[in-house]
């Protein structure tokens, strides 16, 4: 048998209604907030991730699903977003629209990553990105919209964390600090990190390995070194969030894992999960943060940007971690058993009529027996039966049968749709 690729998932409909509600709801509150939806391709040009999101990031270096097309050119499936999004408003003109210019996806990103609970090589985000405001206030709104989100869907086991990594007036003597120190504990970091030293020192303190985490904890703090400037921009962000009563921490810890930040990032971390050794994993639910320089990266004008990024299904675990009532595939309104051909037509005809009016319902379509029929929509959990043969088609009526409190109306079978859409069944 032939076998989903590792990491990848297939969703079966009992389980859409939650994926759904998940992009429903990201669709209704991008809309209240001003963003319209983008849309983008699956794979770019390899070079655009390199300089986007940065060579020496684990996505860039380890994570990419890239090939050459026929022409031999290198293609890479998108590992995230946020740098395709860069690439399209300049390549389609927009830096020059009015701004802000505020833009919502929902995509699948692949990443080559070790599967586990909520970490995919298919994976799906909702993400924003709000572009052409260097304020600070537009940095509050978009972490403001990120954490109203996680609450509309029903989460509360969460917390929103928040940092600042400064800008690139500050960011070298941050790095000399971090290499200095790391230097001094040269032979405990890892090896990819002895090379990171050189390269890209901010990279280690995303290190999973124990004994590289164990050295982060004492690392100097990137809030330490911050330029007048970039402290005043986290100030403000503060003060907008506390002012819209957005709860949040400071984690100076948050460095995030891709190379275009700028000043502000922050992370929503979900409930705690334990994994197969017991240990409790708290999952990043989404994260986010400015990135002034991206659109130059990758050669358009200068423009700011902030945004984030959510991993729909880690909200989803989280969802199922609530405990509150989840959707669920719905369930018809009526279903009409029948007996021989002509009621099986008849039955057929009313359903689509009830459809046509907005009405879920449903018929047998196979040829089952009246009592599998009847199994059948206990099990499709109808909330109303009726069944049809040839005597109810000679009499006109059928027995309709509340499923719920065992009710029985007997209604005419040409007025069965209009017994729900006006009798006030529905
Ligand atoms: P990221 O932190 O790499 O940021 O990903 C955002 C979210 O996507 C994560 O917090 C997580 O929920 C989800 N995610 C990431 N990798 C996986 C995976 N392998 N399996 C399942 N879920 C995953 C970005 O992607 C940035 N583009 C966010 C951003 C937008 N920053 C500014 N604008």
């Amino acid at each position: 048998m032939i076998i989903k690729p590792r990491g990848t998932m297939d969703i079966m409909p009992e389980d859409t209604p939650l994926w759904q509600y998940v992009e429903n709801k990201a669709r209704e509150i991008s809309s209240l907030y001003g963003f319209g939806e983008i849309r983008f391709p699956t794979f770019e040009q390899t070079e655009l991730f390199a300089r986007g999101v940065g060579d020496t990031t684990d996505v860039v270096q380890k994570e990419m699903y890239t090939f050459f097309d026929k022409d031999n050119r290198s293609m890479t499936l998108r590992p995230e977003g946020t740098a395709s999004i860069a690439r399209s408003i300049v390549e389609n003109g927009r830096c020059s629209d009015a701004m802000p210019l505020k833009l919502y996806y929902l995509i699948s990103c692949f990443r080559y990553e070790k599967p586990a609970s909520g970490r995919y090589r298919e994976f799906y985000q909702y993400g924003v990105e709000m572009y052409g405001s260097e304020s600070a206030c537009s940095d509050a709104s978009v972490i403001a919209l990120a954490d109203a989100y996680v609450k509309a869907l029903g989460i509360s086991d969460y917390s929103l964390e928040i940092n600042s990594i400064g800008c690139k007036e500050c960011r070298p003597a941050y790095k000399k600090a971090l290499t200095e120190y790391y230097m001094s504990n040269y032979d405990v970091l890892c090896d990819t990190c002895k090379g990171r030293l050189k390269t890209n020192p901010l990279r280690i303190l995303d290190c999973k390995c124990p004994q590289c985490a164990a050295l982060a904890k004492d690392a100097p703090k990137t809030l330490d070194f911050l330029c007048e400037g970039c402290r005043d921009h986290m100030q403000t962000v503060q003060d907008s969030l506390e002012e819209m009563g957005v709860a949040y921490k400071v984690d100076t810890g948050i460095v995030r894992g891709l190379d275009y930040y700028t000043k502000t990032v922050f992370e929503i971390i979900g409930p705690g999960e334990p994994d197969k050794d017991g240990n409790v994993r708290r999952l990043a639910l989404g994260g986010g943060g400015r990135y002034d320089g991206l659109v130059q990266e990758i050669g358009g004008p200068k423009l700011p940007g902030v945004g984030f990024a959510m991993g729909l299904s880690r909200l989803i675990i989280a969802l199922q971690m609530s405990g509150i009532e989840l959707p669920k595939k719905p369930a018809p309104v009526l279903y009409i058993a029948s007996l021989g051909k002509n009621a099986q037509t008849k039955a057929l005809s009313v359903v689509q009529k009830l459809r046509l009016d907005g009405i879920y319902a449903e018929s047998d379509l196979v040829g089952r027996s009246l009592k599998a029929q009847m199994k059948y929509a206990d099990k499709i959990k109808a909330e109303y039966t009726a069944i049809i043969g040839d005597d109810e088609i000679e009499k006109g009526k059928a027995i309709l049968r509340n499923m719920n409190n065992g009710e029985q109306t007997e209604v005419e079978i040409s007025a069965l749709a209009e017994f729900f859409t006006k009798g006030g069944i529905k």
